[in-house]
């Protein structure tokens, strides 16, 4: 939708003109999963598909919420703007951003409405929630006169989904959201919250997202479980190394001395993913830089096969797409993107083996799955902004 026919939505929703258009992009990432919330390395980019929010102020004392993709209108009182509300209601991703500014001593003294519409495809793991709390706590950063830098905004977005919709995730998605930049992916350190922003306009090559449209999406208890059993990890390593704080601090070789201390095989395992995906970001970081693209496809796989065979967050229809593309001529590398179960991969793939890639990745995995996937060549566009 342009943004003149959401103008037009949000004028026959609410009788009134909106007075700010506000965008936050969703994501998607090249390599780094499951680091975030263990003090590693990302390196997502952010996509030129998103969430808009337009708003206006109203003079009936309340915030009210219309999602383009929901008949109703939900309005709460300026008194209610703290409590999540039942039943998984959207309206708790924006809702939750809102309560942490009043946490922090803002408060509304007039209400707002507020008009949202997202063409991130949904369920695809692509960051549609991050997308809606980031530009929620931009527009209010806005009207409380917060002055909030971006990281600022990334955190505010991370604590209302901790909070708001119960998934205890890292800082990634809100990141990249807030602060991604045209053409560029975002090398962040998710422990000091450094970043630098990587060229990734690449000769010749493409990043190809394709959408598994699989039922299971990665839902918060099999995410939260595995954020338990990262911590339960670092806690039994501290019985031989008290001051670890985060399992990003092990470098390969001195995990391999010291794991023994995890008693727990299935912590063991999910450990042994995070120590090797943080390296295989630093590498594969370094290996772009150095224009080795070749190096940074394998490190992709390796990093696939390492989230489906330590961390276990693959299955059936992530698994067919990653393993068909690798057989494909052109494809530089491919992997599962985001929380997993579900979603997307992203593949790197030569311009000249785009149609070949899409065919045949397309067929084989229909006839395993019985379903269509869709492919999206990304474009990678900027982070959280005024639109007007
Ligand atoms: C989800 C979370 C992120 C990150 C990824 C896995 O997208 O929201 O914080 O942990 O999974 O890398």
């Amino acid at each position: 939708m342009e943004v003149k026919e959401l103008k037009q939505a949000f004028a026959e929703a609410y009788k009134n003109e909106a007075e700010k258009v506000y965008f936050a992009p969703g994501r998607v990432n090249l390599i780094g999963e499951h680091t975030d919330y263990n003090g590693g390395h990302v390196f997502p980019c952010a996509l030129s598909f998103g969430t808009y929010l337009l708003l206006s102020k109203n003079d009936v004392q309340q915030v009210r919420f219309k999602s383009l993709n929901m008949p109703e209108i939900i309005g709460l009182n300026l008194d209610e703007l703290t409590t999540p509300l039942p039943n998984n209601s959207w309206v708790n991703y924006p809702l939750g951003c809102i309560a942490q500014y009043i946490k922090r001593g803002f408060s509304l003294t007039q209400g707002y409405d507020i008009l949202i519409w997202g063409n991130v495809p949904a369920g695809a793991g692509l960051s549609s929630s991050a997308a809606l709390e980031v530009v929620t706590a931009c527009a209010f950063n806005d009207i409380f006169g917060a002055g909030y830098d971006r990281t600022e905004l990334a955190k505010i977005g991370q604590l209302s989904e901790h909070e708001f919709a119960g998934v205890n995730c890292g800082i990634m998605d809100q990141f990249a959201s807030a602060q991604g930049a045209q053409d560029h992916a975002i090398y962040l350190d998710c422990a000091t919250l450094e970043f630098e922003l990587v060229p990734v306009k690449l000769e010749g090559v493409k990043v190809v997202i394709s959408n598994t449209h699989s039922p299971h999406k990665l839902d918060s208890g099999a995410y939260n479980d595995r954020v338990a059993q990262c911590t339960l990890a670092v806690n039994q390593l501290r019985t031989v190394k008290p001051e670890l704080k985060n399992l990003a601090e092990l470098s390969e070789a001195e995990f391999n001395q010291i794991k023994s201390a995890i008693t727990d095989p299935i912590a063991l395992k999910r450990a042994e993913h995070v120590v090797g995906e943080c390296q295989r970001t630093i590498d594969a970081v370094a290996a772009l830089k150095a224009g080795n693209i070749e190096l940074f496809g394998q490190l992709m796989c390796q990093s696939h096969v390492s989230l489906r065979d330590n961390y276990e967050v693959t299955g059936l229809h992530l698994d067919t797409l990653a393993e068909e593309a690798w057989k494909v001529d052109g494809v530089i590398g491919s992997r599962m993107t985001g929380g997993g179960f579900g979603g997307c991969t992203v593949s790197l793939v030569k311009d000249e083996a785009i149609a070949d890639f899409i065919e045949k990745v397309g067929a084989a995995y229909e006839a395993k799955t019985g379903i269509k996937a869709d492919f999206y060549v990304a474009e990678i566009g900027q982070g959280v902004h005024v639109v007007e």
